[in-house]
């Protein structure tokens, strides 16, 4: 079988590209990386993309607004044949025609156990309000922020003595073994429907 082919769409440093990419280049996670896009000059990430050697494409929002950046997008998507969208700290809302063009194909990480702590800024968000346990997210987009059904979700528990800042590596080393796998499940047909529940089923 031919692997799927995903575009990456990233905000910041990219560390969750970077992950993928490197299940990809050891064979654990059968995919393509088409291109990876940012909606701006100067995400770091773009800058480890190139030297991973892999195709970049910048649509800046703050120049082109978010339509003309929209339509940018998805004729990046089109043109670099990606069957998937991968959402890896892409930290712009999607409209819903973009949605709606690529219905079931985006995927999204948060880092937090949805529905709590939706939008920007979920691990301080959950610190602040005391939780004891917070995680990570993986999800199909649809038109709500933070709102599509859950694929996959991974508990973290805060430790006495807990800092933002630890907390915040812990989420991450998290997310950066949640999604992979998850994206395999995904691009293997793995996930059965019924209404907003996806269930992992063993065979495709
Ligand atoms: C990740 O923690 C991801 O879950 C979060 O942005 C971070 C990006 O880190 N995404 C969201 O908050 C989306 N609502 P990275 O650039 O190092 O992968």
């Amino acid at each position: 079988m031919m692997p799927s082919r995903i575009a990456l769409f990233i905000s910041g440093r990219g560390s969750n590209m970077t992950a993928i990419a490197e299940h990809i280049r050891d064979g654990s996670l059968s995919a393509e990386i088409a291109f990876v896009a940012a909606d701006r000059e100067g995400a770091p990430g773009i800058e480890t993309a190139r030297t991973l050697g892999l195709p970049t494409v910048v649509c800046s929002y703050a120049e082109l607004g978010r339509e003309r950046a929209e339509r940018a997008l998805a004729a990046a998507v089109h043109e670099h044949l990606a069957s998937w969208i991968v959402l890896a700290g892409f930290m712009r809302v999607l409209s819903a025609s973009f949605v709606h063009e690529f219905a079931e194909r985006i995927v999204n990480i948060h880092p937090s156990l949805l529905p709590a702590f939706p939008g920007s800024e979920a691990i301080r968000q959950a610190w602040d309000y005391g939780v004891k346990v917070t995680g990570v997210t993986v999800h199909l987009v649809d038109e709500r922020v933070d709102h599509g059904p859950i694929l996959a979700q991974a508990a973290v528990p805060i430790e006495e003595n807990d800092t933002p800042a630890r907390l915040e590596e812990r989420i991450h080393c998290v997310e950066h073994d949640l999604y992979w796998r998850c994206l395999k499940d995904l691009l293997e047909g793995r996930f059965t429907k019924t209404g907003r529940r996806r269930m992992r089923r063993e065979h495709p």
